[in-house]
């Protein structure tokens, strides 16, 4: 008999808790498994040991379908980066120590680019030390810039959420005959995905937002400008998605006055403001009604509107990678590649983990309007199949209900 262990790790998303409901799910199915452990914040739970025996926290097929719609981390989460083992290898020999102790032999860590790091710094040092476990990459991001994979679970229903309320806004923000422009603030931090996913709304024939501005095209406040001018001859009500991660062509952040210095492990400021201060702009050069939007939090934890196709997708993607494990993979993350548009077909196999660990795939510049402020309709045919689908959530008192581990 052998024990698994799985971790999540990086920023939340709706569907990270459906990939470790996978994992288990198939691990249960197979006799050679005794423990499935879930391991708090991340790696940091196997680094101190902080694990939890999820047979005893999921007892019943209903906790595993609250599981599957809870939104966020269910073992909490972390940003940490592993030195490298050749300089210092003290965390890798307490984390052998600590799977060898648990009898744990194979390892899911449900992340992004940087998780990834982990999934290959770990899996080489384990293989260099001769031992047999088995270390699996299960990707999540709402970001989808994760390399090698057509997409990451956590971004179909972050894009149905960005949609559906940039619906929403376009609504309450056309009611006044009077000039207005407002500005919605995306995250997605260096890829343009999940902002560009706003435009998303044309194919049922929405005009808004008429402007799109991802971080692979470098901004100008005095462009910007005359892009909302323009708009504004034929709206009254101009409505603009941004990514909270523009740059300048000088390479610093729009919003760099408004970015804390601050940065986390991986070196990447905490991003937020740029919103307010293109409301700021907008009321000094043109004058009229401005509001900003941050979508904040809001965007990678709104369950009630989980696309099914998202959730579906990272639960399968969680039991191929025991799947996986079990016939002996490892230094590998789990991908999707997509075989079919239309009808939505997709097949998941592995991809070498150094492809993809610290690695970033960007929006594709060929998928950006000529006037760099939109996108065209390929993009749109990516997106549509990803966020298609709902999850009716288990409801008390009106308020959906969530599972804790
Ligand atoms: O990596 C996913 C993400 O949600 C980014 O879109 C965002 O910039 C970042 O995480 C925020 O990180 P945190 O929640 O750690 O502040």
């Amino acid at each position: 008999m052998i024990n698994i262990a799985v971790a999540q790790s990086g920023g939340p998303t709706c569907a990270i808790n459906a990939s470790l409901a996978g994992v288990f799910v198939e691990a249960k199915k197979h006799k050679e498994i005794d423990k499935i452990y879930g391991s708090r914040n991340g790696i940091q739970g196997i680094l101190n040991d902080n694990l939890v025996d999820l047979s005893q926290a999921l007892r019943s097929d209903s906790d595993v379908e609250l599981l599957k719609s809870t939104p966020s981390t269910a073992l909490g989460s972390c940003r940490v980066k592993l030195p490298d083992f050749k300089q210092d290898a003290t965390a890798y020999d307490k984390i052998i120590e600590n799977f060898e102790k648990n009898n744990i032999k194979a390892f899911f860590y449900i992340g992004g680019n940087d998780s990834m790091d982990t999934v290959a710094k770990l899996s080489k040092y384990v293989v260099s030390k001769g031992k047999d476990i088995k270390i699996v990459g299960i990707p999540k991001t709402i970001d989808n810039d994760v390399m090698a994979t057509d997409h990451t679970p956590g971004f179909g229903s972050a894009a149905k959420y960005i949609a559906t309320s940039m619906q929403e806004i376009i609504r309450d923000s056309s009611v006044y005959y009077l000039d207005s422009v407002t500005v919605v603030e995306i995250m997605g931090r260096d890829a343009g995905w999940l902002t560009a996913s706003s435009g998303l709304l044309k194919v049922n024939g929405e005009t808004a937002p008429h402007l799109i501005y991802l971080p692979e095209v470098p901004f100008s406040v005095e462009q910007f400008i005359a892009d909302v001018r323009e708009v504004q001859k034929t709206h009254k009500s101009v409505i603009v998605a941004v990514s909270e991660g523009l740059k300048l062509e000088n390479g610093r952040y729009v919003a760099s006055g408004h970015i804390s210095d601050a940065v986390d492990v991986f070196g990447h400021q905490y991003l937020a403001g740029l919103g307010k201060h293109l409301e700021n702009i907008i009321k000094k050069e043109i004058g009229c009604k401005v509001r900003s939007i941050e979508l904040n939090v809001l965007q990678r934890c709104a369950s009630h509107l989980a696309s099914k196709t998202d959730i579906d997708e990272a639960a399968l993607i969680g039991q191929k990678a025991l799947e996986a494990a079990l016939g002996g993979t490892t230094g590998k993350m789990m991908v999707f590649e997509r075989t079919s548009n239309s009808p939505y077909t997709i097949e998941i196999k592995t991809a070498e983990i150094d492809i993809v660990a610290n690695n970033e795939k960007t929006f594709p510049k060929e998928w950006i309007n000529e006037s760099r402020n939109g996108i065209t309709d390929e993009a749109i045919e990516y997106f549509l199949p990803l966020i298609q689908g709902e999850i009716t959530p288990t409801m008390k008192n009106g308020i959906p209900v969530h599972i804790s581990l």
